[in-house]
C-alpha cells in the first residue's frame, strides 16, 4: 500500500515538473523514417552516426534546462551514447531535464476503414516500459492521429484509438511512468476552424472517457493535443485570437480541471504560427481561469529552424544550437504569455 501511495506521488510530481511554468517539451522522439524525412529537406544523410550528432548537438545546446522541462526520445536515441561516450540520456539527466521515451509503434492503417488509422504497438509493451524505466525514462509517448476529410473521421476511428490510448496510459502509470496522452486531430486539409472543433471535442470526449473507464490516474498524466486550427490548405484561416478561444472552449468542455497540464504538438504550422498562437492561449487562459498549465511539446516547432542553420555540418554546430535555444526562449516567453514579436533580441536571436 505505502509502495502504491509513493508511485502515484511520483507520477505527479513528474507530471507537474514537465509542465512547470516557464518550460515546455522537446519533442526529439522522430522515428527513423520520420528523421529521414527531416534530414532529406538539409541534404543529410540518415545514418545512425547523424542522428547520434544531430541529438547531441541539441541536448549539449548551453542553458537548454532554462526553457525545456523535458525531452521525448526515439528508442535508438534512449541507448545512444555521445561522441565522448556519454550516454546521450546523461547529457539530459545531469542538468535536471526529465527523459521520456515515444513508445508507440506508427499508426497503421485501420481495416475496413479507408483513409483512417490506428495506432499499433500493445503488444509486448509491459515488458518494454519496465526496460525503458531502468533506462532512466520517466515519461512516455502515444500519439493517436485522427485525419478529417469526407465522411472523416468515423466513430469507429476515434473510439478504437482512444481506447488503444488509454490501455497505453494505465500500463505506464503501472511501470510507473507518467503517460503523454497524444490524441493528434491533423491539421491537413481545407476544412475550416469549426469542423477541427468539433472533431477535437469529439475526440477528447472520448479519450477521457476511455481514461476513467480504464482506470488512469489523470493527475499522473499530461495531455498533448492539437491546437483547433484551420486546415493548412483552408482559404481563410483563423487568426491566433480565434484558435486561442476555440482552442480554450474545446479544452474546457472536454479536459478535467484535474489533469495537470497540457502541452501542445506544433503539428506543421510554421515556426510564427506556433509561437503566436501559444502566446494567444495563454494570454486568454488567463482572463479565463483556464485550470492547467498551457505549454509545448513541439517537434518540428522547435527543431525546424536549428536543423535548417546545421545542415549536417560540424562547423554549423555552435550556430545550430544558438538558432535552437532561441526558439526554445521564444516559446518559454509565449507558454507564458509574455511573447513580444517587436523585441529587437526575440526577432534576432541575438
Ligand atoms: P510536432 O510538434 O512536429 O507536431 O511533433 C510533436 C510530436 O511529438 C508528434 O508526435
Amino acid at each position: 500500500m505505502q509502495r502504491e501511495i509513493e508511485k502515484t506521488e511520483v507520477l505527479w510530481r513528474t507530471a507537474e515538473a514537465m509542465v512547470v511554468e516557464g518550460k515546455g517539451i522537446l519533442a526529439a522522439d522522430e522515428s527513423t523514417g520520420t528523421i529521414a524525412r527531416r534530414f532529406e529537406a538539409i541534404d543529410v544523410q540518415n545514418t545512425e552516426d547523424n542522428r547520434r550528432d544531430y541529438r547531441e548537438l541539441l541536448f549539449r545546446s548551453e542553458g537548454l534546462e532554462e526553457y525545456i522541462s523535458g525531452v521525448i526520445l526515439f528508442d535508438e536515441t534512449i541507448r545512444q551514447q555521445a561522441s565522448d561516450g556519454t550516454p546521450l540520456i546523461r547529457l539530459l539527466v545531469d542538468r535536471g531535464v526529465i527523459p521520456g521515451i515515444k513508445v508507440d509503434a506508427g499508426a497503421k492503417p485501420l481495416a475496413l476503414a479507408a483513409g483512417e488509422t490506428v495506432t499499433e504497438g500493445l503488444d509486448g509493451l509491459r515488458e518494454r516500459l519496465i526496460e525503458y524505466r531502468e533506462l532512466g525514462a520517466r515519461f512516455t509517448k502515444w500519439r493517436a492521429v485522427i485525419h478529417i476529410g469526407e465522411e472523416r473521421p468515423t466513430r469507429y476511428a476515434i473510439d478504437v484509438n482512444a481506447h488503444a490510448l488509454a490501455r497505453y496510459a494505465a500500463l505506464s502509470q503501472e511501470a510507473g511512468l507518467v503517460p503523454m496522452v497524444e490524441p493528434e486531430v491533423l491539421m491537413d486539409g481545407d476544412h475550416d476552424i469549426d469542423t477541427c472543433f468539433e472533431v477535437s471535442m469529439a475526440t477528447l470526449r472520448e479519450v477521457f472517457y476511455q481514461l476513467a473507464h480504464q482506470r488512469v490516474d489523470i493527475e499522473g498524466m499530461v495531455l498533448k493535443p492539437n491546437m483547433v486550427l484551420s486546415g493548412k490548405a483552408a482559404i481563410d484561416r483563423a487568426e491566433p485570437e480565434e484558435v486561442a478561444e476555440m482552442t480554450l472552449a474545446c479544452l474546457e468542455h472536454t479536459v478535467p480541471a484535474a489533469v495537470p497540464g497540457i502541452a501542445f504538438l506544433s503539428g506543421g504550422q510554421d515556426d510564427d504560427e506556433a509561437t503566436l498562437n501559444l502566446d494567444a492561449i495563454n494570454r486568454l487562459a488567463v482572463d479565463v481561469g483556464a485550470p492547467w498549465e498551457l505549454t509545448f511539446s513541439y517537434g518540428r516547432g522547435l527543431q525546424a529552424a536549428p536543423q535548417q542553420a546545421w545542415a549536417g555540418k560540424r562547423d554549423n554546430m555552435a550556430r545550430a544550437q544558438r538558432v535552437f535555444l532561441h526558439r526554445a526562449r521564444v516559446l518559454s516567453a509565449a507558454r507564458m504569455g509574455a511573447y513580444d514579436p517587436d523585441s529587437e533580441e526575440e526577432r534576432t536571436g541575438a
